[in-house]
Parts: structure tokens; C-alpha cells; sequence
């Protein structure tokens, strides 16, 4: 009859008891509700008594247990609220997998392209994305009612009809504006690349996007040459593509350099034999770029008597596109784990 005389001092212990650590929770259950715990005892004792008290002892009994039951659900509950660590966790259980996030494609490229340029003694610079017409269009020997203005859809902020060269705001179409920015602050010798985003008024597509990213380069030295353009993007493109990887520059035109030229390379995919990727001609189209146009160079208080300068712009996705394969533009910018998750070994 031990534990029977002290039903009541249990009831009070059970109904006073409290923990916020799971290992005291476990083991106020295992006393009371354990094969050999306080209420196992209270009913082995329980059939010694007289018949006409065990009415009355096994309601008390049956009001404990449910009392524990009750308090140990209630604490386990507040316990799981608030997030405190198990004691008695299985410390065995494989943990829950944590994905450590990859790199995105747009990024590798672009980190790929300034280690590359690094190399050769460019630094990095950048400029504001909301500029004005004077650093994305004026300065860069753009005239005010040419059609060459044309060649970007500008999102523009604020316009004026005449050209209002720095009320005009912008979302700049090129990072040939960092060019500007860089020769109003610093004099040659200046070798520098100029990593961004860029903003086209473009319906989206497979093929087009609003926002993208560009790669400006900018050398102005005393007698930088067309032969040293080549070589350097010669240089570039091996690094980036590998060593077979050839080069062909065609004429074009850029109001800011003079002469300018479209540099291809050769299809990384069939190696220039003709395939669908480079539509049969053997050559990709990469990049843009030019002779700084002695205007651009006076216009930003550099001598054209004394100095030259070769430029060149190239589009991060572009490049990433055909380094990766990747036959949408939309997939970079989508954020689909599916696509992404396929980067995580570049880190
Ligand atoms: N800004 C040009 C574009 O967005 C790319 C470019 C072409 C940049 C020739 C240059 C260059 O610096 O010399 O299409």
C-alpha cells in the first residue's frame, strides 16, 4: 500500500511539474508512465485493496494518468515551439541535406573574363546604371539626331525633345558609358575593363532580353595598335575557349571607334566545319570593338596627337551561352534550381 498512500503527493508532483528540456520531459514520462513507473505500481497495488475502495482509487489513478498524459504533451509541444535542442535526439539519423548553393552561370562567366583580363594588367572599373546622355551617348561621338542612336532602345527616365546631353536620364544601354567615366578621372596609361548591367527597351525572347550584361575594355596607351586588339583578344578568346579556338574580325561600325570591326570565333561545336549552332558558317559572332575614334579621345580631354586607344564590348550571357550551350536567354534569369544547380561544381 506504499504508493497508494501517496497518490495525492503524485498527483501534486505531476501537475507542478515543468521543463523546457527535452532529456527532464522524457524522464517525467518514463517515471509516471514507464512499464515500471508510478502508475504501473498504483495498479499493481490497486488489486490488493478492498473491493469497495477500488471504485474510488481507480478513478484517482485513472485521473493521474491522464493528468501526466496531458503534461507531457503540453510540454513537448511548448519544447518543439520553441525550437529547443532534443537531449535525447538519435544522434545517428543522416542530417537533413543543406543544398550549399552554386555560382550563378552569368557570374562564373564574368569572374572568368576579369581573371582573364587581370592577367594581362586590367583593372576594373564601373560606373552608375542610370546615367545621362552625355556619358552613353554624347561623349561617345553619338550626334545628336543620328541614326546611330537609334541602335540601342533606350529606357529612358527623363527626356527632352531637343537632346538635353545631361537632363536626359537613362538606364544605360552599354558599358561603353564606364569608358567615359574612367578617361574624365584618370589619364593614360589607362587598361581597364568595365563589368555591368545594361538595360535595351526589347521585347524578351530566346534571343533578346531588357536586362543584360556587358564587358567593356579600354586601353589608351602611346602607340597602342589594331595588331595589339588582336593579340589580346586572341589571347582572350584561347583562355576562355581553348587553345584551338581561332579569331576573324569583319568591318563594322561603332560611332566611338574608328576603325571597327566584329570579332567571330570559331564554332566551338564543330570547329568550324558548318553545324546548325553557327547557323553553317563555321564562325560565332562574340564581340565588338574598334580604335578609340580620336573625337571620343579629345571630347574627353585625352590628346589624339599623342595617344591611341583600342575598345572592345562583349555580352556576359552571349558568352556564357556558347561556352555552356545554353539556347535561352530567359534561363538565366528565371532562377530555376533545376537549371541552376547544374552550375555548382564551377564554384
Ligand atoms: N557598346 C557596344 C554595344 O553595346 C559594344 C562595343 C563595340 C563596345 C565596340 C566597344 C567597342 O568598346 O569598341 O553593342
Amino acid at each position: 500500500m506504499e504508493y497508494l498512500s501517496r497518490l495525492d503527493d503524485f498527483t501534486k508532483d505531476a501537475s507542478s511539474f515543468s521543463s523546457v528540456r527535452y532529456d527532464e520531459i522524457e524522464s517525467f514520462r518514463i517515471r509516471f508512465l514507464g512499464k515500471k513507473g508510478i502508475i504501473a505500481e498504483l495498479f499493481a497495488e490497486f488489486k490488493n485493496l478492498p473491493p469497495d475502495q477500488r471504485r474510488q482509487y481507480g478513478q484517482k489513478i485513472n485521473t493521474l494518468k491522464k493528468l501526466v498524459q496531458s503534461r507531457h504533451r503540453q510540454l513537448l509541444k511548448k519544447l518543439s515551439g520553441n525550437k529547443q535542442v532534443h537531449g535525447n535526439d538519435d544522434l545517428t539519423l543522416p542530417g537533413d541535406p543543406v543544398f550549399s548553393g552554386s555560382h550563378h552561370p552569368v557570374s562564373i562567366i564574368r569572374n572568368e573574363i576579369i581573371n582573364i583580363f587581370f592577367r594581362l594588367g586590367f583593372s576594373v572599373s564601373e560606373g552608375p546604371e542610370i546615367e545621362d546622355d552625355l556619358h552613353v551617348f554624347t561623349k561617345l561621338n553619338f550626334p545628336p539626331d543620328h541614326p546611330a542612336r537609334d541602335m540601342q532602345d533606350t529606357f529612358f527616365i527623363e527626356k527632352n525633345i531637343p537632346v538635353n546631353v545631361t537632363k536626359d536620364i537613362l538606364l544605360r544601354t552599354h558599358t561603353s558609358s564606364v569608358q567615359v567615366r574612367v578617361m574624365e578621372k584618370q589619364k593614360p596609361p589607362i587598361r581597364t575593363i568595365s563589368p555591368g548591367r545594361v538595360f535595351r527597351n526589347e521585347a524578351i525572347s530566346a534571343r533578346a532580353h531588357c536586362i543584360f550584361h556587358q564587358v567593356e575594355g579600354l586601353y589608351i596607351d602611346i602607340d597602342v595598335s589594331f595588331a595589339q586588339l588582336k593579340q589580346t583578344l586572341l589571347y582572350f578568346t584561347r583562355e576562355m575557349f581553348g587553345s584551338g579556338t581561332d579569331i576573324r574580325f569583319r568591318p563594322s561600325f561603332f560611332p566611338f571607334t574608328e576603325p571597327s570591326a566584329e570579332m567571330d570565333i570559331s564554332c566551338l561545336l564543330c570547329g568550324g566545319k558548318g553545324c546548325n549552332v553557327c547557323k553553317y558558317t563555321g564562325w560565332l559572332e562574340i564581340l565588338g570593338c574598334g580604335m578609340v575614334d580620336p573625337n571620343v579621345l579629345e571630347t574627353n580631354g585625352i590628346d589624339s596627337n599623342i595617344f591611341t586607344g583600342f575598345a572592345f564590348g562583349m555580352g556576359v550571357e552571349r558568352i556564357a551561352m556558347l561556352k555552356y550551350q545554353i539556347n535561352d536567354l530567359r534561363l538565366y534569369f528565371e532562377n530555376d534550381l533545376r537549371f541552376l544547380e547544374q552550375f555548382a561544381t564551377h564554384i
